[in-house]
């Protein structure tokens, strides 16, 4: 048996609360115990407390991690991420410096296709390697888990490539992968005198291998002009659904499409992006239970000021959760506490409300709210160790991560 004592922690930030993902001021509310300790055995958090209460009934053989006087938060869950792709997009990102835009680009020929081109170029030991190595920039932000989507294949054969790396990178890294597959993230060059073919393809032969190998617990649509519309992204998402997928979907990100009605009406675990969201879809998203993921750093990166509202979905009662949209065009970043700054600065979320937004809401999001997301007893031991001694500290340095140690079941892995 293995067991380990964490102490003298400044801040525990437990996010100890309701068995559900959090809402309203719920958000705010992050069960901090100062001076905390916290017991592990096997992986799994025993006992937590007063740092001085939990130093009184040390196990024999136990090994002591001492705090030092830092802040302690469970893992950050990154509930929206493309890790496995080939190659980069810093051309396209030197583009946009002199002024064209995503859209631009995209037309011409560039854009996800681009990726599509390097992903298939590349082998599923190359792209293996390529995400390990950007695996680890996770871990040194402090995430523990994450979702790893597919969409840069955009074949049955490439789709499944992807998926089968995600599952490696479960087996070889510390990170918990959650997979989801985004076969309909944008009509692959040789289907596009003919996209509905495309959408049939995804729906008759990709949908039904993905779920037979169980290579994915959910399916996602690019809902989008030039992308995806309405009425396949349903069709998409029904079938998959019947596959017993969960759904999430990346709408309202460029246009208003009326993608986040749709996310509603399906029940969707989750819409994500709505930089063009109003209050008639956020009402409907509350009523709906659907939880919003909010992508500030592609935002940013697109050099665009038109963040998602999110006092309003947190007013509404929305469940919110932030992450970061890693992925080579629009968002590379893998950094949480990047995204809190930015919620902070971009969208007036506080640090407690970005915080509960990366940690337990994200974990509700990916079906692992009992499991992960909040330091409570019988649930895993996944925490980060931050050299500050407030946790405002992690939002408001940006730039660089103040991670000092990183444990996912209580095994240190940074
Ligand atoms: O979430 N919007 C679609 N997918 C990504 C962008 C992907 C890319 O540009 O490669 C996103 O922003
Ligand atoms: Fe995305």
């Amino acid at each position: 048996m293995n067991s380990i004592a964490l102490l003298h922690a400044a801040q525990l930030v437990t996010l100890a609360g309701p068995e559900r993902a959090r809402i309203g001021a719920e958000l705010s509310d992050l069960a901090i115990i100062e001076n905390g300790g916290m017991l592990v055995r096997d992986g799994v958090i025993a006992a937590i407390g007063a740092s001085d209460e939990i130093a009184k009934q040390l196990p024999e053989d136990v090994e002591v991690v001492d705090a030092g006087g830092r802040v302690v938060l469970p893992g950050f869950v990154d509930a929206h991420a493309h890790p496995v792709f080939g190659g980069n997009r810093v051309d396209e990102f030197e583009m946009r410096a002199r002024g064209a835009s995503y859209e631009e680009i995209a037309a011409g020929g560039g854009g996800i296709r681009s990726t599509v081109r390097k992903t298939r170029a590349s082998s599923e030991a190359e792209l293996l390697a390529q995400a390990q190595k950007r695996a680890n920039w996770f871990l040194h932000c402090g995430t523990t888990t994450m979702e790893a989507k597919s969409g840069y294949g955009l074949s049955l054969k490439e789709e499944l490539k992807i998926l089968r790396v995600i599952r490696q990178l479960n087996e070889t890294t510390p990170i918990e992968f959650v997979p989801t597959f985004l076969g309909a993230h944008a009509i692959p060059e040789e289907f596009r005198s003919a996209p509905e073919q495309y959408v049939a393809l995804v729906i008759h032969e990709m949908l039904p291998s993905v779920a037979e190998e169980q290579l994915a617990e959910s399916c996602d649509v690019f809902c989008e002009h030039g992308y995806f519309d309405l009425a396949d992204s349903e069709k998409i998402l029904m079938a998959a659904q019947e596959h017993g997928l969960r759904l999430r979907m990346h709408v309202d990100q460029l246009t208003n499409t009326g993608g986040a009605f749709l996310a509603a009406r399906l029940r969707a675990a989750t819409a994500d992006h709505l930089e063009q969201t109003n209050g008639a879809e956020i009402t409907a998203l509350a009523e709906a239970g659907v939880q919003p993921v909010l992508l500030p750093g592609s935002v940013y990166s697109l050099g665009l000021t038109r963040y998602p509202k999110a006092r309003a979905m947190i007013d509404a009662g929305l469940a919110v959760v932030l992450a970061t949209d890693f992925n080579p065009g629009s968002s590379p970043t893998p950094s949480i506490p990047m995204v809190l700054s930015l919620a902070a600065t971009q969208m007036k979320m506080t640090p407690a409300e970005g915080v509960t937004a990366t940690t337990i809401n994200g974990a509700y999001s990916l079906g692992r709210g009992d499991k992960i997301g909040s330091l409570e007893v019988g649930k895993a031991a996944n925490f980060c160790i931050f050299d500050c001694a407030d946790y405002r500290e992690i939002a408001y340095w940006f730039g660089h991560p103040q991670t000092h140690a990183v444990y996912v079941k209580g095994q240190q892995v940074l």
